[in-house]
């Protein structure tokens, strides 16, 4: 599927938000614009705010903070919004075909484009660090549950695989079968497209496209697999349903998520709660929910799955660091920096501990 790719700016000012609009139209965009070919998302946005609104941002200042996808206007949702914060001098003055630049309230969202006002956000971003994180795991390691689920000539779908590396290890085990690999950021499929053809990995296939609204036939695939993409959705339930589309009668599904309700943290101390609270108010205001875990399976039978079979255990992070820094660079994006502190600082613990529970559930369409 084809998105469309925007690097936007998120200037806020108390519950104010810049925005502008092009001439007659009755919808307010976040200044930025189109990701031209062979540019990065920084680039573009420099280029877009010097052209659009005459500014012109110190690009020391520019700063990642999070991918939104929402819907354009003839299309369900396939606009993906790459934000940033930056710094700049001269006021903002509407050019070219921007009509109109203003700071609106947020209370005027009804005037907001749709994909301004999305409630749902990405709470990790796809960093260095968030990606080289999930690269990290393989079907081994994170996706065992579904083993026997795996057998030769099968097709499957692995659906918010991010850098690729459970994917790839699927297409090992169902070959001469197929894998696709589908993500809403085109930066993890780009990876997993890279790591394929280094890995010399043959039968498998990445492409970007929505949970809620897939590029995809019904009944095409033997099996879907899903691992850590259900904590980050407003409505996981909607997005079960289209995995069922997708599946053949009587095709198995396999979804993992943590829940943390049951993480263990070593050593305790009040600010580490804090600091823990602050990252599960943050996912939880961007639309998902920590303590999907249990209620998996629960969702499994409301998206219409039988058979469903819920399996929990624990991962013990070999060492804090990768972990600590994941979750401080996400809370300092936001703006909490204390939270950040804590994390690091609790990181470098020899003897410190992050366990944690990852719930499996596996279900059947029925035939
Ligand atoms: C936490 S990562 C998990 C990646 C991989 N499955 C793993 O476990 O290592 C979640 C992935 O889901 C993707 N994602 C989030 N919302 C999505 C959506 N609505 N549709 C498709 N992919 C989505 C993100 O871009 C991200 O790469």
């Amino acid at each position: 599927m084809r998105l469309l790719r925007s690097a936007c700016l998120v200037a806020e000012k108390g519950d104010q938000l810049l925005l502008g609009r092009v001439r007659q139209n009755e919808h307010w965009y976040l200044p930025g614009g189109k990701i031209e070919e062979g540019e990065s998302p920084q680039q573009a946005l420099q280029r877009k705010l010097m052209e659009e609104l005459g500014i012109s941002v110190d690009p020391k200042s520019v700063r990642y903070l999070y991918t939104v996808h929402g819907p354009a206007y003839d299309r369900p949702r396939d606009v993906e919004l790459v934000c940033f914060s930056a710094q700049w001098k001269n006021s903002p003055c509407p050019l070219g075909e921007i009509s109109d630049v203003q700071w609106l309230h947020r209370r005027e969202q009804a005037k907001f484009a749709p994909a301004v006002v999305t409630s749902e956000i990405y709470t990790p971003g796809h960093t260095q660090n968030a990606s080289d994180f999930m690269a990290k795991r393989t079907l081994e390691s994170h996706g065992a549950f579904f083993l026997p689920y795996l057998k030769s000539g099968l097709s499957v779908l692995d659906c918010g695989c991010g850098p690729g590396s459970i994917t790839m290890g699927i297409a090992v085990r169902i070959a001469p079968g197929e894998v696709v690999g589908i993500d809403f950021a085109q930066s993890q499929i780009e990876r997993a497209k890279t790591a394929a053809a280094q890995g010399g990995v043959r039968n498998v296939r990445f492409d970007t496209g929505d949970v809620y609204s897939l590029p995809v036939d019904n009944g095409t695939f033997d099996r879907v697999f899903s691992h850590a993409l259900m904590e980050h959705l407003a409505d996981p339930v909607a997005a079960l349903r289209e995995l069922c589309r997708i599946l053949r009668p009587g095709g198995v599904i396999g979804v993992c998520s943590p829940d943390w309700g049951g993480f263990m943290l070593s050593p305790p101390s009040p600010e580490l709660t804090r600091a823990v609270d602050a990252y599960m108010a943050l996912q939880s205001k961007n639309g998902g929910d920590v303590r999907v875990g249990r209620k998996l399976g629960l969702h499994l039978s409301a998206a219409g799955f039988e058979a469903v079979r819920i399996s929990a255990r624990y991962e013990c992070y070999p060492s804090l660091e990768f972990i600590g820094e994941y979750l401080a660079s996400q809370l300092e994006r936001e703006g909490d920096a204390r939270s950040a502190v804590v994390f690091r600082d609790w990181s470098q613990e020899k003897e410190g501990m992050f366990a944690q529970a990852w719930v499996s559930a596996v279900g059947v369409k029925s035939q």
